[in-house]
């Protein structure tokens, strides 16, 4: 498995682009299952999610042709895909494996077959995960389902609009819900739906296509169902957390910094957090510039929560920075139970930090250490190297296939910004 070498201590000075965002583009590609007309998506990114999303429409019957002139799918390249072929509605175990997220597909194969077959989706092990929010919504359209051997079937044939009711803003639960209802008869209603920008684009997507959705971006989402979609030209949003990320790295390296793709409403909870932080930020459209010294306070309390709260996919990169503040910050996470794995790994680079259940204490030091840690799963493994880029000496990554599922070759993006930093290939 690759790994990153990271000789830390280098301020950071330049500019990077934000990629589209992985968790907008998931649930629009799967909502080109609904449309038998060609439908043509800009900056696909190449983060390991979207090609293993890619791989499993491709083997639904789909046809993705990058627009290259090599057709090939390049860092970031537009793609045209064609669903009208669609004849598969199963999503074999090997492929709903590898990636969480082919359970969105399971509202948008329903919708367009009226019936649907998909293992139980794999992912990030940041806890239990279920999906019970899905299945209980999917219900209330009158899909009947049945769970055997790990594989959840779904017969819509009698599919209609309902209410649902969510006890959980749950994103996905909302998006699949939102998938299932496009094409089916009458209208369904959405209560207490999660609010997530990318849920407002997976909207916007559909709408683009001539679904008619309103109310995405608060809790009452109301879908009135169409018996068809057309084919549209559609660019998804910025990737927030990654935008995120690349400002929390220039806050712990210091430097100057540009970030170009960084949409402020997105991150509103991030900015406010960092108001009183040693730095001076100016933004202008979605273009963020910031410089600072790489010294700063920690922030007293960081609690996750649904959006428009703190992200819990910020989580691990904003306690790497309260390693190295002044004073104590406590960090409470809400969303996902064992989303504290890169603890013990930001431990062995000598920071000071206790966990007890939900909640970490950081007690800012002034220098962490090189040291060989393990990605445990996505951000947790990002933030291990966002400790390295400040850490004294070198510090290895392991396991960087984690990063890798949401991030495209952030050693790239990391080097052009002045970080030392190599991925070591394991052929
Ligand atoms: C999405 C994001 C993920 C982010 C998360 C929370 C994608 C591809 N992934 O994940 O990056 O961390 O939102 O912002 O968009 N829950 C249930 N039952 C369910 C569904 C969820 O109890 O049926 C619980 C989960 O265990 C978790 C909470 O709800 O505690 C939030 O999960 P959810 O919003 O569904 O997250 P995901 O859609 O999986």
């Amino acid at each position: 498995m690759d790994k990153f070498i990271i000789n830390g201590g280098k301020s950071l000075c330049g500019e990077v682009e934000i990629t589209s965002a992985k968790n907008a583009y998931l649930p629009i590609l799967a909502g080109c299952i609904l449309s038998k007309k060609p439908i043509l998506l800009h900056k696909c990114p190449k983060y390991n999610d979207v090609i293993n999303m890619l791989k499993i429409l491709k083997s639904l019957g789909a046809k993705i042709t990058p627009q290259t002139n090599d057709g090939k799918l390049h860092n970031s390249c537009d793609i045209l895909v064609d669903c009208s072929q669609l004849s598969v509605h199963t999503i074999p175990h090997e492929l709903a494996s590898v990636l969480r997220s082919s359970i969105f597909m399971l509202g948008s194969i329903l919708g367009r077959f009226k019936k649907a077959r998909v293992a139980y989706p794999g992912g990030c092990e940041i806890g239990a995960r279920p999906i019970d929010l899905h299945i209980k919504g999917l219900k209330n359209l009158n899909v009947e389902i049945s769970d055997k051997h790990g594989i959840l079937s779904c017969e819509g044939k009698n599919m209609k609009g309902g209410v649902v009711n969510l006890d959980f803003p749950s994103v996905g639960a909302t998006e699949n819900i939102m998938l299932a209802a496009v094409l089916t008869k009458g209208t369904t209603k959405i209560f207490n739906a999660a609010k997530e920008p990318e849920i407002v684009d997976l909207a916007n997507f559909l709408n683009t296509l001539g679904a008619k959705i309103s109310g995405a971006g608060t809790s009452d989402i109301i879908i009135e169902g169409v018996s068809e979609l057309n084919g549209c030209e559609y660019t998804p949003i910025p990737d927030r957390i990654i935008a995120g990320t690349y400002l929390i790295a220039g806050l712990i390296c210091g430097g100057d910094i540009t970030i170009r793709g960084f949409i402020p409403q997105h991150n509103q909870v991030l900015l406010e957090k960092l108001k009183d932080v040693n730095s001076k930020m100016e933004i202008c459209g979605d273009t963020l510039h910031l410089v600072s010294n790489g010294y700063h306070n920690c922030i007293s309390k960081i609690e996750t929560s649904p959006y428009p709260g703190f992200p819990t996919d910020l989580q691990a990169q904003i306690l790497a920075l309260q390693t190295i503040g002044k004073g104590t910050s406590i960090i409470i996470e809400n969303l996902f139970e064992t989303r504290f794995k890169h603890v013990p790994e930001l431990v062995k680079m000598g920071a000071q930090i206790t966990v007890k259940d939900r909640t970490a204490i950081v007690n800012g030091v002034e220098k962490l250490y090189g040291a060989s840690v393990n990605a445990t799963d996505l951000r947790g493994g990002v933030s291990l190297v966002l400790a390295g880029l400040v850490a004294e000496g070198y510090t290895t990554v392991n396991n960087v296939f984690h990063i890798d599922r949401g991030y495209y070759q952030l050693e790239n993006d990391l080097s052009k910004l002045g970080a030392d930093i190599k991925r070591i290939k394991n052929n």
